[in-house]
């Protein structure tokens, strides 16, 4: 077996409210191959958000360690943080986090004003990223003149900025109609085809047809496949 790109053992993240502990991850570990399209699963409150911060060094956990690429996430200061994240990871959200002042493609190329890329070439690459997810007749418009699976596409198209080898989605889909949100996984599956190691966190089954591993999440544990149907198995309508 290959070296895995991501390691995570026995992480948690509690959360603190008045006298009570949350335990929103309570010992999960896993790892995930490179070039691996994975779907996390779990229904709310299971801990996949807590799960996809904590992966792309949006939050700090509580205890545990997490590897990407052999690199300890646990162990860095902010500045190397953000660094790392910068280098190796596209984050997408579920809901589109665009600036609502910029139009497509002032969104798409943001990210690059901090890279020291001129702003001709930032705007070239932008135009090509909003290419790539059939944006191109979109570029002038502002998040509010796009529908909803529009918006997530710009999204995507920024996460790409700065060709991240990695990339994480919370819940892309979770704002859309069935047929947006399969133009989002397609979307995704062609990153994941290009070379990319792409993970997803969902509660929606119908999105796992594109995924080539599953995890499962209840309850902020990480339980196989069967202790997932049955505890989520739905009673069938009479
Ligand atoms: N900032 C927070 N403060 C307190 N509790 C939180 C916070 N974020 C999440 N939680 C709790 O942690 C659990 C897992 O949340 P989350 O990771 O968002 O789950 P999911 O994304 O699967 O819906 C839930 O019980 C949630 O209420
Ligand atoms: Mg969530």
């Amino acid at each position: 077996m290959a070296q895995p790109l991501i390691q995570v053992t026995d992480l948690k993240r509690h959360y603190q409210m008045g006298g009570t502990v949350v335990r929103a991850l309570d010992g999960v570990s896993l790892e995930i191959q490179p070039h691996t399209f994975t779907i996390v699963m779990g229904p709310s409150g299971s801990g996949k958000s807590s799960l996809l911060y904590l992966l792309g060094g949006l939050d700090r956990s509580t205890s545990g360690e997490i590897s990407i690429g052999g690199e300890r996430l646990d162990q860095m200061d902010e500045n190397a943080l953000a660094l790392f994240r910068r280098r190796t990871m596209g984050f997408i959200f579920q809901s589109y986090n665009l600036i609502t002042s910029m139009n497509a493609l002032e969104n798409v190329a943001f990210p690059m004003q901090f890279t020291g890329i001129l702003p001709a070439e930032r705007n070239k690459r932008a135009r090509q990223l909003l290419e790539q997810v059939g944006l191109s007749d979109r570029s002038h418009h502002k998040p509010s003149e796009l529908s909803g699976g529009q918006q997530q596409r710009v999204a995507v198209a920024r996460a790409l900025v700065n060709n991240p080898s990695l990339i994480l989605a919370d819940e892309p889909t979770g704002n859309l109609d069935t047929a947006s949100g399969v133009t989002i996984m397609q979307l995704l599956s062609e990153l994941h085809r290009s070379g990319r190691t792409v993970l997803v966190v969902t509660h929606d089954p119908r999105m796992t047809r594109f995924a080539t591993h599953k995890i499962f999440l209840l309850d902020g544990h990480v339980v196989d496949e069967d202790e997932y149907q049955s505890a989520t198995l739905e009673i069938p309508q009479a």
